[in-house]
């Protein structure tokens, strides 16, 4: 049911107009002069709001201005007296609907209202599908695991302390990391992401600090590193673990004193960063180890947010698949239809991986390859078949007529590219800069590959 807000100080209006809409089903509220109106309709869920320009105290244009701050999308329709004509012409340039002249007439009011409404609709379906099309995804889920990592985000949005965000691969924590910036007072300032692994060491450096022109070979012009992007926003190291020790140290000074040096000059840069800093290995291990410097360690998980697999998070499964199936099926289809629940019932009971990558990949396989209106059983199953055709790490061995029959030249590719890197990848103990440099890729490259081809880093 719509809500309408009507702004008027002359009693008898607000009577005349409140009885129309209720008539025509609406329910209205009222207010007599402009500060109430105001504060009704920025704190209220109304369609639309009638108010007149001519009010005691704050006048009906500044009311309006004031309102399309917050409430851009909220239709205004001016009500204005003879006298007041240039000041209803006015009011459209500053964004009203349209106008209505005293002595007000019905069929205009209800005419005028029909509109804005439907005008109203459209707008509000229009940016659904944009929110749905750009953009990242929502966070989905309510299993316990992720209430958690919902209330640390909230609770830990507003400070500055630095976070650590642990989980597998493709578990979400860079969905999560963009979740801390967004929801932190430095919305505003940049979210500026580094990728440590894939980055060679020798760059790492100049990635993160910036050089001066001339600094090394190939340095034509200086340039800010991410730590500079980053000032007055957050910076998101990921695949924190993957960093060399000594890149590791440069980080801790940075990190502690926000201060550091581009690289090639001895001038000291000062910024005012909010680091999040993310990894799928056990970190701990890595401490343990050698690999990972205790320091850096306790300096950057003050606050820990754990993300579960996906396998521990079936009962989120029916919300995931609903989302991104919406979302897929606007993108190419303009439209939205629905699983059946013998579907659901099949996909819920799949052995996930942790990984929500492959869940979203097999959800866009189904939204692009099938017709049906409603998406049946057989259908799931089919496309699930496929998943474990691809992501089989059983140990079996099928013959290669068996492997490769029934599918397409690029999925025999990707097949074979997934098998030959796990194969790699396991000989260099899941080290993406030695497994690079063993099979004379691009760690940048390998790294996009096994995201890619959703290999779990171990
Ligand atoms: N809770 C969630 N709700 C909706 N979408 C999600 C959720 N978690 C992850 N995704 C989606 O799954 C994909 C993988 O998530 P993301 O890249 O954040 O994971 P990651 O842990 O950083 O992965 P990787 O270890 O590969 O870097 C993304 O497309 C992301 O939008
Ligand atoms: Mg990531």
């Amino acid at each position: 049911m719509y809500k309408i807000l009507v702004i008027d100080d002359e009693e008898n209006i607000r009577s005349v107009l409140s009885g129309i809409l209720e008539d025509e089903g609406y329910e209205v509220e009222t207010a007599s002069d402009g500060l109430e109106g105001l504060e009704k309709a920025r704190s209220g869920d109304f369609s639309l709001v009638f108010l007149d320009v001519r009010l005691p105290g704050m006048g009906g244009l500044e009311v309006l201005e004031e309102i399309k701050k917050t409430k851009k999308d909220l239709g205004v329709i001016i009500i204005s007296g003879h006298g007041s004509i240039d000041m209803a012409v006015k009011s459209l340039k500053i964004g009203a609907f349209d106008f209505l002249e005293k002595p007000l007439s019905l069929e205009k009011v209800v005419t005028l209202v029909r509109n804005a409404l439907a005008i109203e609709d459209l707008r509000k379906e229009n940016r659904e599908l944009k929110e749905a099309v750009s953009g990242g995804d929502k966070m989905i889920g309510s299993c316990p695991g992720m209430e958690k990592v919902r209330k640390v985000i909230l609770q830990v949005a507003s400070s500055d302390a630095s976070v650590m965000i642990l989980g597998e691969n493709g578990t979400g924590k860079e969905l999560a990391a963009r979740e801390i910036h967004n929801s932190s007072p430095r919305k505003k300032g940049p979210f500026i992401e580094i990728n440590c692994a894939s980055i060679p060491d020798s760059l790492l450096e100049s990635e993160l600090f910036g050089h001066e022109k001339g600094a090394f070979t190939g340095a034509v012009s200086g340039r800010k590193g991410k730590f500079e992007l980053a000032d007055g926003g957050t910076l998101f190291l990921d695949e924190i673990a993957d960093m060399s020790l000594s890149a590791q140290a440069k980080v801790l000074r940075a990190v502690q004193e926000m201060r550091f040096e581009r690289v090639g000059s001895e001038k000291t840069v000062s910024v005012n960063v909010r680091i999040v800093a993310a990894t799928n290995k056990d970190i701990i291990r890595e401490v343990k180890e050698g690999r990972f410097r205790e320091d850096l360690f306790f300096r950057l998980n003050v606050i820990p947010v754990y993300l579960p697999p996906l396998r521990e998070r079936e009962n989120d499964i029916n919300e995931l698949v609903n989302y991104f199936f919406k979302k897929f099926d606007i993108q190419s289809r303009n439209k939205v239809r629905k699983f059946s629940e013998s579907a659901m019932e099949i996909i819920r009971k799949h052995r996930w991986s942790g990984n929500i990558r492959e869940l979203k990949n097999y959800i866009q396989r189904i939204s692009v390859m099938t017709e049906e209106e409603v998406i049946s059983g057989e259908t799931a199953a089919y496309y699930l078949e496929d998943i474990g055709r691809d992501f089989d790490s059983s140990g079996r061995k099928p013959e290669f007529n068996e492997e490769f029959s029934n599918i397409s030249f690029s999925k025999a590719k990707e097949l074979f590219e997934k098998k030959f890197l796990i194969k790699k990848l396991e000989e260099n103990s899941y080290n993406i800069s030695k497994t690079a440099q063993d099979i004379g890729m691009y760690p940048g490259n390998l790294h996009n590959k096994i995201k890619k081809l959703g290999i779990n880093l171990k």
